[in-house]
């Protein structure tokens, strides 16, 4: 299936109104028409707490029940109550680490990646209080992929939780995740996954993932700000959650403290929708008539392959330019034959720039890419770059076009001199 540009573009007003090449996509997407109108069909008809018995408080209920099943058949999961809906995906993360903290004895382990996100690190350091013992497990610095045979190294039957991303926000690696949780499940461990850097590119499925947890973002992939968690029922059942009385003590509820952003979680559905019509190809635009997604789990698929194909076609020929600038060095995997094995993300630096100053260039140009450690810090402390700033970071989405790599190269080469 081909992806054409022109017809994604036309699904997201700040992109095709714009002049600004959005290319700080792992920090943050644009969203799409059907997801701004669910926001406003969110507080025009259905804008009332839950469990009401009157009409608005009715269609709230039935919304975000449908925005289950949404994400259901986004990450595959068994049923709709493995979907906790939550602020953000560092929200939840320290919110089931300390649920699950209450089950660790001192000296049990957590292994956590120096590839991660902190937001996949911090909550389970934060269990040291309790007595756990973090392990951390190391890189090749040469591609920036994950070192296997320190991960085993560090696995026991002490291991209690394991804690690995799907894919580097920063450099994008993506990890062997399903060999890990089985390795993991065999000592006795559980999976925590982050999949924030790897749902916008990749189809995702936590039953061939085999983890017990996984969290992403829907601002990530086209939506609002919104954390999504799954979690296997059977282990969120067992979970204590930290929680009022009052409110419900089942799966999901028992984990979403508070009142939700029901207006996001309503219009996180429709990014998922989004990405269904994708596979559907130049199916109708319809938001949110969830009615005709009977195969939604199919489109989802077959959208987000198509995204990995054109997004990977996109990226050859942004590593094809950036290999030829002058005093570039690029992190992680460049060989075009591990392509498969990698997300859009490229990050970089040139020899004597600051990458706080090369960003700032482009930003002049409209040019949007984003400078730093972007939260990954274990590994840019690893690749010994905190102290002079980090890198420059370019990351592709579909909406992104040949001409927009070929204006960012021609931006950079000016900047390589
Ligand atoms: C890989 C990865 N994990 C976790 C996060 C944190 O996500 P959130 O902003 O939803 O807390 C991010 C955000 O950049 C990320 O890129």
């Amino acid at each position: 299936m081909f992806l054409e540009p022109k017809w994604v573009r036309s699904h997201f007003p700040s992109v095709q109104n714009s002049k600004t090449i959005f290319l700080d996509n792992p920090g943050g997407t644009q969203v799409t028409q059907t997801v701004i109108d669910a926001v406003a069909e969110y507080f025009l008809t259905a804008n009332a707490n839950h469990g009401g018995v009157f009409p608005t408080s009715e269609r709230n209920d039935e919304m975000i029940q449908r925005a289950r099943h949404a994400f259901a058949d986004f990450l595959n999961a068994a049923r709709p109550e493995e979907i906790v809906f939550g602020p953000n995906m560092t929200t939840l993360t320290f919110s089931i680490a300390r649920a699950l903290g209450r089950w660790l004895r001192a000296g049990d382990e957590i292994i956590v990646t120096r590839l991660d996100h902190d937001a996949n690190i911090a909550p389970w350091v934060a269990l040291e209080e309790r007595g756990a013992v973090i392990k951390h497990v190391d890189i090749h610095i040469d591609d920036c992929t994950l070192d296997m045979s320190d991960f085993e190294k560090q696995l026991s039957n002490k291991t209690r939780i394991v804690a690995v991303g799907l894919a580097s926000n920063a450099v994008g690696s993506v990890n062997p995740v399903r060999t890990i949780a089985d390795l993991a499940h065999m000592a006795g461990a559980f999976v925590y996954a982050d999949a924030v850097a790897y749902a916008p590119h990749f189809p995702l499925d936590v039953q061939e993932l085999g983890v017990d947890f996984l969290a992403c973002s829907a601002y990530k992939f086209y939506g609002p700000h919104l954390g999504i968690l799954y979690g296997k029922y059977e282990q969120l059942e067992r979970l204590q959650a930290y929680k009022v009385r009052p409110s419900e003590n089942t799966p999901p509820y028992k984990f979403e403290t508070g009142t939700p952003t029901f207006e996001n979680i309503h219009a996180a559905a429709a990014a998922v929708n989004y990405l269904a019509s994708v596979g559907e190809k130049f199916g109708a635009a319809f938001a949110n008539d969830y009615r005709a997604f009977a195969d939604r789990r199919a489109h989802l698929k077959t959208g987000l392959r198509a995204i990995q194909q054109y997004e990977k076609d996109l990226f050859v020929r942004l590593m094809n330019g950036l290999r030829e600038l002058p005093g570039i060095r690029i992190y992680g995997i460049t060989d075009f034959a591990r392509f498969d094995s990698r997300a859009p993300t490229a990050a970089f630096n040139f020899d004597g720039q600051h990458p706080r100053d090369v960003a700032a260039k482009l930003g002049e140009q409209n040019i949007n890419v984003w400078d730093g450690n972007y939260y990954a810090l274990a590994l840019m402390e690893r690749l010994d770059l905190e102290a002079t700033g980090g890198a420059v970071r370019v990351g592709l989405a579909h909406y992104n076009t040949n001409e927009e790599i070929d204006a960012l190269l021609a931006a950079l080469r000016e900047i390589a001199g």
